[in-house]
């Protein structure tokens, strides 16, 4: 369909993946276990995540199949997917460094030069096609040693590791490398802390004093690595990433919309602090009624004043729906969000229910409440693709849900909102975060490898290939 309204000149289109969920190569050039790495299959994997008697299991036994071991072996393949990105268009590409490629165990003085080697190597393979590289420093793993170690974000210690980490990362790469975020989707922590910040909690733990402690330290953590990024590469910028997704009111009953207020500040508390530099009163009053003590050092506060990130980078999948009455407490159970069924809304497969709308709804809320430009950099379609004769997959459903959403990004644009790019969830289909499948595709590329490991893994193009192509040369006017 045609748009009229323009997106702006340089608009960063391109598509995001996360070192875990496709490099492989688990332990190869000296990379130590992730958290990543120790994560089976299944539907229940973040439940489980957070059972104390299962993790502490899994920590120490490695056995069977594990996704992320050999994903869709990028690590070596890199060279053909980035030229499909670039067969495509790209003018970026979002992935996160592996932090165990760089340091093995997280606590080592120095980095672990092939670690860094290689992303020097898919660095420059991908500026020699003029896309620029949109780097995330910790996506959904750290190095398993902090874990065992230190039981990861809970230790203070872990702050210094991370920002060692993060220094090294602007050093080696701060000619090649512009665009940073610290912590991928860092509210969710709030949600699954094993999977955020290395947190298996034990039975006499005060749970949220746990997480909301751990959360403290990656805030300073974050805030020491935009004060490095700005020292070391003047020319870059450096932003949060958050999970997105409004909180509707399931009625217009005023409790039901304070609850979606509250629910949303949940999420928001973590842009709040990390782009204004502060702790909202909101959260000071969830502290004082669930005993949570923040325990700070000595210019904690001015570390986050001082060095708020350049923008607001989030993801967007869906929205959700929220009501105080009991009978519909829980409906939606298939998101870590949690939630009822919204009525107005059709749900994918995975039951995520999917509302072009809202994205326009949190394009404008983030902008009225931060006043930064904001990157898109996840929103896509999960969904099961089925390859036809002929090598063929028709995947419709995936360029309805991306011009659906696109039409309403243009519409943030002409509400005024400032948006530096957008790249879509899984260009090339990975391994799920949620459930670890590979079933659950949303590739322009389809990797042929199933559930269980199997398959030749080569790439082939979707039909969404050629509508994304046409999105890019346009710049958006033909969706
Ligand atoms: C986001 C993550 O939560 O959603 C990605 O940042 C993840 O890493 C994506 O893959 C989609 O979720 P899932 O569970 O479908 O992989």
């Amino acid at each position: 369909v045609e748009n009229s309204i323009r997106f702006p000149q340089n608009f960063l289109w391109g598509g995001a993946i996360a070192a875990n969920q496709a490099e492989g190569a688990y332990l190869e050039d000296g990379k130590g276990l992730s958290t990543a790495d120790v994560l089976p299959c299944g539907a229940d994997r973040l439940e489980r995540s957070m059972d104390t008697s299962a993790m502490n299991a899994l920590m120490n036994r490695i056995e069977g199949y594990y996704p992320s071991h050999e994903a869709i072996d990028f690590y070596h393949r890199y060279k053909e997917d980035v030229a499909l990105f670039a067969q495509m268009g790209f003018k970026c590409f979002r992935t996160s460094v592996a932090w165990s490629r760089i340091f093995p165990n997280g606590d080592e003085e120095m980095p672990n030069e092939n670690g860094l080697k290689f992303y020097d190597d898919l660095f420059d393979e991908l500026l020699k096609y003029d896309i620029q590289p949109v780097i995330t420093i910790s996506h959904y793993e750290m190095p398993l040693g902090l874990v065992k170690k230190y039981g990861g974000w809970r230790d203070r210690k872990v702050v210094y590791f991370f920002e060692r980490y993060a220094k090294s990362l602007f050093e080696r790469y701060k000619d090649k490398v512009k665009y940073w975020m610290t912590f991928n989707e860092i509210n969710i922590t709030a949600h699954v802390p094993f999977i955020g910040a290395g947190i298996i909690l034990k039975e006499d733990d005060s749970k949220y004093q746990v997480i909301y402690q751990a959360i403290h330290h990656q805030f300073v953590g974050s805030a020491l690595a935009v004060k490095a990024c700005h020292e070391i590469i003047s020319d870059a910028k450096i932003g949060c990433m958050l999970a997105g997704g409004p909180n509707y009111p399931y009625t217009c009953n005023p409790e039901d919309v304070f609850e979606a207020m509250q629910k949303d500040r949940i999420s928001l508390f973590f842009g709040d602090v990390q782009s204004r530099g502060y702790y909202p009163n909101y959260i000071k009053r969830f502290f004082r009624e669930n005993n949570v003590n923040i325990e700070m050092e000595d210019g904690d506060e001015e570390i986050l004043k001082q060095n708020t990130v350049d923008y607001v980078a989030f993801s967007y999948y869906m929205s959700h729906a929220v009501s105080t009455s009991p009978e519909k407490a829980g409906e939606v159970k298939r998101n870590i969000f949690g939630g009822v069924k919204n009525p107005y809304l059709k749900a994918s497969d995975w039951g995520w229910q999917i509302d072009p709308k809202g994205l326009r709804y949190i394009l404008n809320q983030f902008y009225d409440r931060y006043q930064k430009p904001l990157f898109i950099v996840e929103n896509g379609l999960g969904a099961v693709d089925i390859v036809e004769e002929g090598e063929v997959i028709n995947d419709d459903y995936r360029i309805d849900y991306l011009r659906d959403h696109l039409v309403q990004v243009a519409e943030a644009i002409e509400d005024g909102v400032d948006l530096i790019g957008y790249t879509t969830w899984g260009p090339i289909d990975l391994v799920s975060v949620s459930t670890g499948e590979m079933k659950k595709r949303y590739g322009f590329i389809y990797v042929d490898k199933d559930n269980e490991g199997r398959g030749t893994l080569r790439r082939v193009k979707k039909k969404s290939f050629n509508w994304y192509k046409q999105v890019i040369e346009t710049n958006g006017e033909l969706l």
